[in-house]
């Protein structure tokens, strides 16, 4: 990092540390809950401020996204134990030269086709001066919150933004993407540990600034065979894992929990566990709790998993289905953190939303069955 950017780091104490304890491994009294873009358009007052703003101003304006991050912890007092950052996994393609755009879709109009392009892109990147905006809206957010729930900081996984930068937007097959993986693995692997650097000062950044714990999203890793995964994508979470530890611990700072969500990776999942070097491993709904357990051994904690779409199924269903899912991860033992399987969407019925998060807070006490 060269540019250098003071921040005020006399925070609150800690009111309720749930989740930092469930991603230590604790088997705590209930599961910490907080959702996957739980900051959305779900959210009318969402919508309130994302009508007077584009996308990426409210990224880059440190007031909107505190003031986005806050709305579901003020919305749902006391129901939700973590608030994550608003931001975007797109923030770093943008800062290594990209443009991009989110119309409504996420767009980047000069995407990198070949391995020639990969000339265009920096050296290296100041991510004090490109991305500061993150790290003052973290640590802005950090100190609104007054120790009511740890905040997460997060980034994109190397491999799905590799697949933005390549695609130039979503893809239905990733052709482009795995072209670059199967044609030209070098090139492919010089690409993802650039990605890999910016992570690293991204996350890093975000701790110093207030950040509690970490999430990288790997959401495309399911487009992946399970060798090419463990070929590509996950070398550079693993050095991310490793390289934010480290300097972390060079700067004097406590090391944070690190949470993976390589989305559908299901088949890795005791590779994961064993080797990529995250305390807690995310789970989309694709797999049940006790069978995730059982692959992971007791070395990580789990976070999921419930079906995103579960949330359009009425109150009556949410509750059965947090409650087999809740007794699923209680059998499997360990630390436990309840999500779903993937972000929230944004016709989601506020009070059903509630209702997801009431039953979490009913159905995961370790007495419940009792
Ligand atoms: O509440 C939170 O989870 C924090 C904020 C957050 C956003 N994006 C805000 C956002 C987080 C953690 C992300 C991560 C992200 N962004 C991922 C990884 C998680 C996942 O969903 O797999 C990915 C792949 C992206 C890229 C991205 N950003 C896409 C594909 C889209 C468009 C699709 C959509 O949901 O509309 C976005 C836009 C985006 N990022 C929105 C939000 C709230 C909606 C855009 C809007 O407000 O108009």
């Amino acid at each position: 990092m060269s540019s250098t950017i003071e921040l005020p780091t006399d925070f609150a104490p800690m009111k309720n540390d749930l989740i930092l304890r469930a991603a230590r491994g604790e088997e705590t009294e209930r599961a910490p809950v907080w959702v996957m873009r739980q900051a959305g358009r779900y959210l009318p007052e969402f919508l309130a401020v994302r009508k007077d703003h584009t996308f990426f101003e409210c990224c880059k304006t440190p007031e909107i996204a505190c003031e986005l991050t806050m709305q579901p912890i003020r919305r749902f007092k006391g129901l939700l134990d973590a608030a994550i950052i608003f931001c975007d996994i797109l923030v770093v393609p943008e800062a290594m030269g990209l443009t991009v755009e989110m119309n409504p879709a996420p767009s980047l109009p000069n995407p990198i086709r070949t391995p020639e392009d990969l000339a265009r892109l920096p050296k290296h990147v100041d991510v004090n001066k490109e991305l500061g905006y993150v790290f003052e809206a973290v640590n802005l957010t950090r100190r609104t919150l007054q120790g009511e729930v740890p905040l997460i900081g997060f980034c994109g996984a190397p491999w799905t933004l590799m697949a933005y930068m390549v695609e130039g937007g979503g893809s239905k097959t990733y052709q482009k993407a795995k072209e670059w993986l199967y044609r030209w693995p070098e090139a492919s692997e010089e690409l993802l540990s650039r990605i890999a650097a910016v992570c690293v000062d991204l996350l890093v950044g975000q701790v110093l600034a207030g950040a509690q714990m970490l999430q990288v999203f790997d959401s495309w890793a399911n487009e992946l065979p399970p060798s090419v995964y463990q070929k590509f994508a996950l070398p550079p979470c693993q050095y991310i894992a490793r390289e934010v530890r480290s300097k972390l611990k060079e700067l004097g700072h406590e090391p944070v929990p690190m949470t993976l969500f390589a989305k559908g990776a299901n088949t890795s999942l005791t590779v994961l566990a064993e080797e990529s070097g995250y305390d807690t491993l995310g789970l989309d709904w694709c797999i049940d709790p006790l069978e995730a357990r059982k692959l992971v051994g007791s070395k990580v904690a789990l976070q999921g998993n419930a079906d995103p779409m579960l949330l359009y199924g009425g109150q009556e269903a949410i509750q059965q289905e947090v409650k087999k899912m809740s007794e699923r991860f209680l059998a499997g033992g360990g630390g436990w953190i309840a999500n779903l399987g993937h972000g929230v969407t944004p016709q989601v019925q506020v009070d059903d939303f509630r209702c997801f998060l009431e039953s979490v807070h009913k159905y995961s006490r370790r007495d419940a069955g009792s």
